[in-house]
């Protein structure tokens, strides 16, 4: 008894030793950067962007959670691929999210490999009401990882504009790392793909 009864008490310390005693381990700092901007202050291509972006959330088919996605991605060639939006379904996981709408649109098109800038935008809408958010939308775990294969194959970083109907906050991003630290991809593999 005397046994378990110590055990149960190191295990309860446990926090605590990770909160105090680690100090000596090393610590890995990993960068996250995201440049806060107003819709004005970017570039006319990127402004057109997230306008034809918050646009695109019409075509959103979204009566599960009425959360309207929007999605543009632009080309080296400087063309904007426009009408990315979610589109869900009554099995809820069969759903897919606005930038894999555009991307998997952007495979079998063969332009993956020009892909150089995304904007995503999101409004909520219910019975008939707009609520837009005060904050850009943040892409979801699944999309970044998808972002992730589509940077590592062309092996430039992609920028990324998230936007929330907001145009005093928008948020421009240089990178997948800095939305997917620690993300594994292909390197992981050991692989480089194209
Ligand atoms: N959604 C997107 O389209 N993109 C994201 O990055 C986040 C989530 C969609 C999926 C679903 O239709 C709705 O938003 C609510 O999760």
């Amino acid at each position: 008894i005397r046994l378990v009864i110590l055990a149960s008490f190191y295990r309860s310390k446990d926090n605590q030793f990770n909160l105090t005693k680690h100090t000596n381990m090393k610590k890995i700092i990993l960068l996250q950067e995201i440049f806060q901007c107003k819709l004005e202050e970017l570039s006319p291509d990127e402004q057109e962007m997230i306008l034809k972006a918050r646009k695109a959330t019409k075509g959103s088919y979204s009566p599960y959670s009425g959360f309207e996605v929007g999605c543009t991605i632009q080309l080296d060639d400087l063309t904007i691929i426009e009408d990315g939006s979610n589109y869900e379904n009554a099995a809820y996981t069969v759903t897919t999210c606005a930038e894999r709408v555009l991307l998997h649109y952007l495979h079998v098109t063969h332009q993956t490999e020009k892909i150089i800038k995304i904007a995503v935008t999101a409004k909520h809408k219910s019975e008939g009401v707009d609520y837009v958010g005060e904050t850009p939308v943040a892409p979801c775990g699944v999309c970044r990882q998808s972002l992730k294969e589509v940077e590592d194959r062309i092996g430039k970083q992609l920028i990324f504009l998230l936007d929330g109907f907001n145009n005093d906050k928008i948020y421009r991003v240089i990178g997948i790392d800095s939305l997917l630290p620690l993300g594994f991809g292909p390197a992981s593999l050991g692989m480089t793909v194209k």
